[in-house]
């Protein structure tokens, strides 16, 4: 057993829980509500696990305890952990990239059809009992191939999704800072463009997967929002505020766009009531990595990280 303690902030899978339990000196949670401020800087611990639904800010960090050297962050997005206030208190943190990227992926390409085959809107008519029989008009979505997808934020999720979506025969354009590799655009026929503007207004569907930062925040505003066609689908699932609320609500209700689909909300959990009365909107509970698999290795790179730091070595996923 460690000399340290760990605090999870949250329920974790049960294979990751035993194995914290059997490696480290650790606190987990009985139950799976998330800790209030004042219980988060009260943790008292060496290592804190925290998850995205905790706000590290920088009075957290001030008023933790003087133990606190690691935060070992249970998910690739660091949002929510201000770490220039860590790095400045000496303290790491680390993340749990790469495991939930094919997951995450499958959600964006889950949400591009949903939203454009209207599978949502199919579900619940279906179990409305509403369903009266096959027509050759009702319920009529757009095709997705040979559709023109613009992916945001060409990381290692916007990658994957763009292997998924030319198997569905989608055209694939990226805007991303840097152009990619030759092999890695080869992989995909993906097109850079620079420029971020062009590519919304050339898009079918635009899918947003750009980690959240000051520079990302409100990116798809009132103005890009009205660069997009008529029959163009919005779909985030990286963070809700990359996207201004408000705009995408105006551009939906008033048939601006053809739909959206999300999977991440500004207030989560709170999700704007505008949204549950638009029938062409996709809405899902953040599920991104929601795999039992994903999930379970995300606990594991949190423990490959405590147990680096313990043993003085490089963090494996080192942030801060
Ligand atoms: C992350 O890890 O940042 C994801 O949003 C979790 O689903």
């Amino acid at each position: 057993m460690s000399r340290f303690t760990v605090t999870v902030t949250r329920r974790l899978p049960e294979a990751v829980e035993a194995r914290l339990q059997t490696l480290f000196d650790v606190r987990l949670r009985e139950d799976d509500r998330p800790l209030t401020r004042e219980e988060l800087t009260a943790a008292d611990c060496d290592v804190l696990v925290p998850t995205l639904s905790d706000k590290i800010d920088a009075a957290v960090i001030a008023g933790a305890g003087p133990e606190l050297k690691l935060i070992a962050s249970f998910g690739a997005g660091t949002d929510h952990i201000d770490l220039p206030a860590a790095k400045a208190r000496g303290i790491a943190v680390t993340n749990t990239p790469d495991v939930l990227t094919q997951d995450t992926a499958d959600i964006f390409l889950a949400l591009i059809l949903s939203a454009a085959r209207g599978l949502g809107e199919g579900e619940r008519l279906l179990r409305a009992g509403g369903w009266t029989g096959w027509s050759p008009t009702n319920l009529l979505g757009r095709s997705v191939t040979g559709k023109t997808l613009a992916i945001v934020g060409m990381g290692r999720i916007g990658r994957a999704l763009a292997r998924r979506a030319k198997a569905c025969g989608m055209r694939i354009q990226y805007h991303n800072r840097r152009r990619l590799d030759a092999a890695a655009q080869a992989e995909t026929d993906a097109r850079w463009s620079p420029e971020l503007d062009p590519l919304l207004a050339a898009a079918d569907v635009v899918a947003l997967c750009c980690p959240y930062s000051r520079e990302t925040h409100h990116l798809i505003d009132a103005r890009r929002l009205a660069l997009l066609k008529p029959d163009a689908f919005l779909i985030n699932a990286a963070r809700g505020a990359v996207v201004a609320e408000e705009a995408l609500l105006e551009a939906l209700e008033g048939g601006r766009i053809a739909g959206a689909g999300l999977d991440v909300y500004p207030k989560e959990p709170e999700v704007n009531p505008r949204f549950l009365a638009l029938p062409n909107v996709t809405l899902l509970p953040h599920l991104g990595s929601a795999t039992i698999e994903g999930r379970t290795a995300m606990g594991e790179k949190v423990i490959a990280n405590i147990l680096a730091w313990s043993r003085g070595e490089d963090l494996p996923d080192r942030v801060v």
